[in-house]
């Protein structure tokens, strides 16, 4: 359906210059827009997104195990606080860019809905272990979130990479084929 519609706008019966009153709701309409030429994009660049998803994973893996390395050694709670900022930055744009991908790959596949629902769930308890070290009673337990934090990721990660990501890629070209 969402391909049609975009053959459908290439072959210019979606006027972009109509005035608001001859759209009924310009704000649905701009959401619309915005979610064709993600779709549109995505169907073109997948794969590229996933790998370069995946390259973000190595990136932040090299991170996290100098974090792990470092963590016995500080004896400060505020430390732990400035490195869990640190991660908690590094991980909210990566994230969003997953959860924009499945959800426009994945949503209209009511089968692959409990992926999507994983896939936000995972980030929430990430975001939630990295919170707790905010109001942390120590540094042995800010120490303790925030590994407990990592070790999250990197399961997190493997999931991703083993299940979906090729969920999203498979999905991704069968509607290019099917188009
Ligand atoms: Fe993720
Ligand atoms: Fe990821």
């Amino acid at each position: 359906m969402i391909l049609k519609q975009i053959s459908l706008r290439k072959k210019g019966t979606f006027d972009p210059n109509r005035t608001p009153a001859a759209l009924p709701d310009r704000n649905l309409q701009l959401g619309v827009e915005w979610r064709l030429n993600i779709v549109g994009g995505m169907l073109l660049k997948g794969n590229m997104i996933t790998n370069a998803l995946v390259g973000e994973h190595s990136a932040f893996l090299t991170v996290f195990n100098q974090i792990e390395r470092l963590l016995p050694r500080l004896s400060r709670l505020e430390e732990v606080k400035m490195l869990a900022e640190l991660v908690e930055g590094s991980l909210l744009e990566h994230a969003s860019k997953e959860e924009s991908l499945a959800s426009v790959a994945l949503e209209h596949v009511p089968k692959d809905r409990e992926v999507v629902a994983s896939l936000h769930q995972d980030h929430h308890e990430i975001d939630h272990l990295l919170a707790l070290i905010k109001s942390a009673d120590g540094v042995a337990t800010g120490r303790q979130f925030l590994k407990a934090a990592l070790e999250a990721s990197c399961k997190h990660f493997q999931w991703e990479e083993k299940l979906l990501f090729p969920l999203i890629e498979k999905t991704l070209k069968r509607g290019t084929a099917s188009a």
